[in-house]
């Protein structure tokens, strides 16, 4: 639209706007420590952002490309500043902590195109001035700021072709980075300097996942973690993105100056917006060291308080699953081998040819319910029970699945019985093989009928080209589509763990049944996996809200399992360790029973370790080489699952789970009688992993409580142990070591290449 700049500059004048002259508008973090300034050059809005004096963000435009009418881009006026500062401490239903302190100060910049200095189609702004906000909120450990856009507006219904945010590095920064995509997160993270994401930007590709849709050579994902020369954390991410497209972040490499790249819907634009309004928080995390920006909680700090009254079913989850076995390739989703193709209501199952390899069979899935019932589990998970797995995976079909009917061989309520009677919930499987509007179609029936059963926690996917076609993972429409599953969730009381879902942005802290999230790439691409993946995840992935990562495989060569397969770049005290250093309330012991038989005694961390914390301290890390991590775990909902299937009409009651016989000291056979009676021990848990390099750290035991006896033990890697798939590899030896400890002493732990630690304290 042509610009009017002259009828632009007499309003100027008229108004006593000089758009050079006025000084910035400031704000500071609590601390001081963070200074954020704002301006309006020439009409157009700019932050930058220092730290102790020193830039961090430079100069950066704001604003937004739109349809219909002139951008939000130019002929902006300050109208207003109002700053406020905020603390409180507020409990979150599962978390890394009991209390997490949200303190902030913030300034809200009120900016007008003024009448007539702008055209529209609609002539709306030659009646009314366009009015945009921002909201800037600056914390000790960074700033997230969005816009707003009240009512009272020209601008009211509108389309956004880009958003123009950036991000002005101060130079040529380290970055762990994954490759921006419409359709897909699961990839390796690449180690480069800002400037080598162009050459690197098609190998970065290799190995990923499945469909891919690169938009730039220097396109990348958030949260984006990089390093300065100076030493310091920067994090790029987004908060609480709802009916919003995802925002990737597009390198201007020249001038090393990141731009916001919206996610496109199928006709091309980035967002159809309905003042009143606000958009995602995007955020900017600056800690001074690897270990605060793991401590941070910027991002679940700019999202709502809980948005549920009722909060007393959710709770964290210790899994197994009929899972592993597909993803080997030892079995099969699918019951038959008898039809190419399958028409759900048509295609006859009852006279179907079992094809003899379909993992989710009764006989099957009451070994699995066995094991994890011995073992003190709280849920079994079970992929390929309904009927559609035949022709499930990259066909473009609409009416895949319909969540409701089972497979011959899979008795739905027979098992879900047999599951209660030992303490175990069954976990719902919907694979919707990115057909939103199918799943849309049954959601409700397939809730309902998870409610029937006692299902309290369904693991959704998103694999494949998502329908509507033409839409990515990550447009506003299926964005939407993700928070729509959550919320008819909720009303059910049912926990989700969505895979290929859009990355989370915190939105767990005001819907807390949002409980796990794959969005990046997981245990399931097994070889594929570089070391070091799981010392970058924390760092990005998991800002956002925990990841159903889905850790413990003991049998990392997967070659014993199916000819094809590959050695895992992993050891089993790797494995072990990350039930530490990820936090998820959500926590799988991915690998098959008879794998665990083999190694029993380390079996023993996974049933021990807890899975939600009161306290959590981030000992050592950096990104891509390592991390040590200490939890506290969380008494209140330590036996909250088993008390749930005690309430089912067919459970078993009082069902005691094996961590808090761990925490209370309890024997094998306890009771709930005997945990009444019983007081809970002090319990804390220690892991570390590492990248290709073997590593020896210290760790000083100087969180325990003073002057306490603990029984410490120790699963560590072998001397020979190493995780490098070559001649040395040898990645199930380990040492487990117990003694006693007090708070003055002090662990030497070494790891293996791609090894790790794990170790668990209980006072005497
Ligand atoms: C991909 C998921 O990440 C994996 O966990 C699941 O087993 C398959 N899709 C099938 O739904
Ligand atoms: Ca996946």
């Amino acid at each position: 639209m042509k610009r009017k700049p002259f009828l632009f500059l007499l309003l100027a004048i008229s108004l006593g706007i000089a758009s050079n002259a006025a000084e910035p508008v400031k704000l500071q973090s609590p601390d001081g420590q963070l200074e954020l300034k704002f301006e309006v050059v020439d009409g157009i809005p700019q932050y930058s952002l220092d730290r102790a004096g020193t830039p961090v963000v430079l100069p950066s435009k704001m604003g937004f490309t739109l349809e219909w009418r002139d951008d939000l881009a130019h002929a902006f006026v300050l109208k207003d500043t109002k700053y406020d500062t905020f603390d409180e401490t507020w409990e979150p239903v599962w978390g890394e902590e009991a209390q997490i302190q949200n303190h902030y100060n913030e300034m809200l910049v009120t900016l007008e195109q003024p009448v007539g200095s702008v055209e529209s189609m609609d002539h709306s702004t030659e009646k009314k001035a366009t009015v945009m906000q921002i909201r800037f909120r600056l914390y000790d450990d960074g700033l997230g700021f969005r816009y707003e856009f009240p009512m009272e507006n020209a601008l009211v219904y509108f389309w956004i072709k880009e958003e123009l945010t950036e991000f002005a590095m101060t130079g040529d920064h380290k970055a762990w980075w994954i490759p921006g995509d419409y359709d897909t997160q699961e990839f390796n993270y690449t180690e480069s300097r800002l400037s080598e994401i162009r050459t690197l930007f098609d190998e970065s590709h290799k190995d990923g996942g499945w469909p891919w849709k690169g938009f730039s050579p220097t396109g990348v994902q958030t949260a984006l973690q990089m390093k300065t020369d100076d030493g310091l954390y920067l994090n790029i991410h987004e908060a609480a993105t709802l009916d919003y497209p995802t925002m990737h972040l597009e390198l201007d490499d020249k001038n090393m100056v990141f731009r916001a790249h919206l996610s496109p819907d199928a006709t091309g634009y980035k967002g159809r917006i309905q003042a009143p309004c606000t958009t995602p928080w995007r955020t900017i995390m600056v800690t001074t060291s690897a270990t605060d920006a793991l401590a941070s909680r910027l991002i679940l700090n700019l999202n709502e308080p809980c948005a549920l009254e009722d909060v007393s079913w959710i709770h964290p989850v210790k899994y197994m699953g009929v899972w592993w076995e597909m993803i080997s390739g030892k079995s099969s989703w699918a019951y038959t081998n008898d039809f190419p193709s399958v028409k759900l209501g048509e295609t006859d199952y009852a006279h179907a040819t079992p094809n003899g390899t379909h993992g989710a069979n009764n006989a099957n899935v009451r070994r699995y319910i066995d094991f994890a019932a011995a073992n003190g589990f709280d849920a079994l998970l079970i992929e390929g029970w309904n009927i559609g797995w035949e022709d499930w995976y990259a066909k473009q079909k609409d009416f895949v699945f319909d969540f409701l009917t089972p497979y011959p061989d899979f008795d739905l309520p027979g098992l879900n019985k047999y599951a209660h009677e030992k303490g175990i919930r069954l976990i719902m499987h919907h694979e919707s093989s990115a057909s939103t509007v199918n799943y849309e179609r049954w959601m409700e029936k397939a809730y309902t009928l998870m409610n029937q059963y006692g299902y309290d926690a369904v693991k959704g996917g998103y694999v494949g080209t998502i329908i509507p076609f033409g839409e990515g993972h990550y447009s506003q429409p299926i964005n939407n589509h993700y928070h729509y599953a959550i919320v008819e969730a909720a009303k059910h009381h049912i926990m989700v763990n969505s895979h290929e879902a859009v990355r989370p942005t915190g939105l767990c802290r005001t819907w807390p049944n949002m409980i796990g999230n794959e969005s990046a790439m997981g245990t399931e691409f097994r070889e594929r996996i570089k070391p070091g993946h799981t010392t970058i995840l924390p760092f990005t992935r998991l800002q956002g809200g925990p990841m159903d990562y889905t850790p413990g495989i003991f049998e990392t060569d997967m070659g014993k399992i199916v000819s094809w397969g590959g050695k895992m770049r992993t050891t089993i005290c790797n494995q072990l360790g990350l039930y530490v250093t990820f936090y998820s309330p959500l926590q799988m012991a991915a690998d098959f029973p008879e794998h665990y038989a083999q190694f029993m005694d380390a079996f023993q961390f996974i049933k021990d370790v807890a899975v939600d914390w009161d306290k959590s301290l981030y000992l050592m890390a950096e990104p891509g080489d390592y991390i040590v991590t200490a939890r506290h775990p969380k008494l209140s909902t330590l036996n909250k699952a088993a008390e749930g299937v005690g309430t089912l009409s067919d459970g078993k009651k009082g069902v005691v789970s094996n961590t808090t016989k761990f925490v209370y000291d309890l024997p094998d056979d306890a009771t709930i009688e005997d945990l009444w009676h019983a007081e809970a021990h002090d319990v804390w848990y220690v892991g570390g992993i590492t990248d290709e390099n073997a590593r020896e750290v210290t760790v000083k035991l100087d969180f325990l409580k003073p002057g306490v006896k603990y029984e410490v033990t120790i699963y560590a890697d072998a001397e020979n142990a190493s995780g490098i798939p070559d001649e040395h590899y040898n990645a199930q030896d380990y040492t487990i070591t117990k003694k006693t400890v007090t708070s003055k002493s002090v662990l030497k732990l070494r790891m293996a290449p791609c090894g790790g630690f794990a170790v668990s304290l209980r006072s005497l």
